[in-house]
């Protein structure tokens, strides 16, 4: 499994679900990962997949370039970047206090712009890299009462394509990877406070089972290699052909 061989890639949120999915199978294909989060559990599982750990508020001032530093130093440089931390939260636009906003908005979208903003040089110095942020489903077909959620989501779907219009030509890629339902501790949070909705939305979709972190970070590897350089500014939905359906 060599298809990330002698990349450096910065992974946010990869304690655990999805984003641990990805780092693991980033370094499974023979990349270096950075595996950063906010939550200090990072450590042991960096050490399981033999990624680098960092425990790092994403959010916080100076947190990008802190990463930033941490990769150049370790690896001595950056190809690809990885925005996965993400939150949901349950309100409809009432019920949406201006601090929850802001924090979805922070933590969601102004992060990844952060973060494409730190890496972009160093990538671009290099000739080139490869972006992947993990929007959703919820980007362009709306749950009910996630609100602040889903217009984050579709703010980083628009985001990802003004990043490769702007820099395609100078060897960036950036895309989007859209999850359905995948079973980590955010679906179990957010599930857990409606009997039958766990149930109801694997129905959704038509491979009869929830997605799995692990499939999700074998999606992000195809769009981090070099097997798919025409591939930029795309949404890759990996949802069991749940959006397609009627
Ligand atoms: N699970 C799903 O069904 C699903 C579906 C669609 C999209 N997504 C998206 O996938 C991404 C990952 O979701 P998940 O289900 O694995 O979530 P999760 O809550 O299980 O894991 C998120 C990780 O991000 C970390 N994190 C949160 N805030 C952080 C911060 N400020 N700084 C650093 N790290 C921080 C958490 O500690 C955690 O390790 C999110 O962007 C989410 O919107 C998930």
């Amino acid at each position: 499994m060599t298809r990330l061989t002698g990349k450096s890639i910065i992974v946010t949120g990869a304690a655990r679900g999805i984003g641990l999915g990805i780092a693991s199978a980033c370094r499974r294909e023979g990349a270096r990962v950075l595996a950063v989060d906010i939550d200090p559990s990072v450590d042991t599982a960096a050490e399981r997949i033999g990624a680098t750990p960092l425990t790092l508020d994403i959010c916080a001032d100076g947190a990008a370039s802190q990463a930033v530093l941490a990769a150049m130093q370790v690896f001595g440089g950056i190809d690809d970047l990885v925005n996965n931390a993400g939150r949901v939260d349950e309100a409809d636009i009432l019920e949406t206090s201006a601090k929850l906003w802001h924090d979805t908005m922070r933590l969601n979208l102004e992060a990844p712009f952060l973060w494409c903003q730190a890496v972009l040089p160093i990538m671009l110095e290099r000739g080139g890299g490869a972006i992947v942020n993990v929007s959703s489903i919820e980007a362009s077909q709306v749950r009910p009462r996630h609100f602040p959620y889903v217009i984050s989501k579709s703010g980083l779907n628009s985001m990802t394509r003004a990043i490769a219009t702007d820099f395609g030509r100078r060897g960036i890629r950036c895309n989007t990877l859209s999850p359905g339902s995948v079973r980590t501790e955010m679906f179990e949070t957010y599930t857990a406070q409606y009997p039958g909705l766990a149930a109801h939305l694997e129905s959704l979709n038509y491979a009869g089972r929830l997605g799995t972190p692990e499939e999700i970070g074998n999606a992000a590897v195809f769009l981090l290699s070099d097997d798919t350089p025409f591939l930029n500014g795309h949404d890759l939905t990996v949802d069991g052909a749940r959006t397609i359906a009627t």
